[in-house]
């Protein structure tokens, strides 16, 4: 495609500009003019009928899975477990009796993640592929396929696919929900909501230069680097440190902020960036803050990001407050532009970074 980067300098950069605009997109297709869920029935139908759903995805896509398996649990009362592609091709466990598979791929070119499609087909496993590019080979091999519209994503780095996967999910566990009478999904307004994350996106993207301030002040010129978080702030957390590796070359590791004391803990030093994600989930909020003290204690260089009602008067990066089910939408934002902004600090080209392809179609 001609797609150009316009007055860009990167694609990353434009393409996690453009993830208000892939939400309001998302909203125009998988929501009918009535207000009801445009999803295909035949996979709303298909879903009910699981006892399980299996989410199978390799890198960022995998890490999308993860934070969408709350709200897919919610709202269609199915549990959901995640599987890397690069290990279940070869070593399938045990499944429940009536799975459901969903591939999640940017691209619908994985290798790794066809192969475990391979097998699922030949056991008859019905199955969902949800990525970008129509025609896809996973799209073509699967049972169903939901389309992310988030237009091509040309930077090896994904962003605006992490983001569009879990809508894309979101509006199908809504549906689920929905079909199974369950009043908790007929009240989650997703339009609405939707709405209000891709203003809480645009207004993380206004902060760009306190963003590229934090980052030079903490985290460019470090060797290694600390993401923690709970519950959904885990997931992103894994999103987080998975970007910052790819575009920075800095050593990161997610973690869910608990259980850092039983070990990682040792690796902190004077100095040592530990960015805390905190968004509104006060069921573990003050947790995470009391794991942002023993870091502090130990010299860590502490940066937070913090959704609007948890913040405090330190707190160093805000965003502004979306739906709980929404929530990694909104706080992986900041965590892309940290990412992008110490690959910039670092002079490397964030585009490209060495080693990486945007698909990996070998095993
Ligand atoms: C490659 C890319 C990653 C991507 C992963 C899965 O490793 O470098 O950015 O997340 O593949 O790609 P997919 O197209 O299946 O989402």
């Amino acid at each position: 495609s001609d797609i150009g980067k316009g007055t860009y300098p990167f694609y990353m950069l434009k393409e996690i500009d453009e993830q208000p605009s892939v939400m309001r997109k998302l909203i125009t297709k998988y929501v009918n003019e009535d207000g009801s869920m445009n999803v295909d029935p035949e996979i709303v139908k298909a879903v009910q009928d699981a006892d399980r759903i299996y989410i199978i995805a390799a890198g960022t896509s995998y890490n999308a899975g993860y934070a969408s398996k709350r709200t897919l649990e919610a709202l269609t009362d199915t549990p959901v477990e995640l599987g890397v592609a690069s290990e279940w091709g070869y070593d399938m466990p045990l499944l429940s009796e009536k799975p459901f598979f969903i591939y999640l791929s940017q691209s619908g070119e994985t290798a790794d993640s066809r192969q475990v499609l391979v097998k699922t087909n030949e056991r008859k496993i019905p199955s969902l592929t949800v990525t970008n590019v129509p025609g896809s080979t996973l799209s073509r091999e699967a049972t169903y396929t939901m389309l992310l519209h988030a237009g091509p994503e040309i930077a090896v780095a994904s962003t605006k696919a992490y983001t569009g996967q879990i809508a894309a999910l979101t509006f199908l566990a809504k549906a689920v929900g929905e079909a199974n009478n369950k009043s908790e999904a007929f009240d989650f307004d997703l339009v609405k909501e939707l709405s209000i994350a891709a203003q809480s996106i645009e207004a993380t993207l206004s902060e760009k230069e306190l963003i590229e301030e934090k980052v030079n002040e903490v985290i460019a010129d470090s060797r290694n680097a600390f993401y923690i978080g709970r519950a959904e702030d885990y997931y992103v957390a894994m999103e987080a440190s998975l970007k910052l590796k790819e575009v920075s070359y800095i050593q990161c590791e997610g973690f869910a902020a608990g259980e850092l004391k039983h070990g990682t803990i040792a690796l902190i030093e004077e100095g040592t960036p530990v960015i805390a994600l905190i968004s509104n989930n006060p069921k573990v909020s003050a947790h995470t803050r009391g794991n942002i003290m023993e870091v502090a204690a130990r010299g860590a260089n502490v940066l937070t990001v913090v959704e609007e009602s948890m913040a405090k008067e330190d707190d160093d990066i805000i965003v502004t407050e979306v739906h709980p089910y929404l929530a990694p939408i909104a706080m992986v934002i900041p965590t892309q532009l940290i990412a992008y902004y110490a690959s910039i600090a670092r002079g490397l080209d964030v585009d490209k970074p060495r080693n990486l392809a945007k698909a990996v179609t070998v095993e």
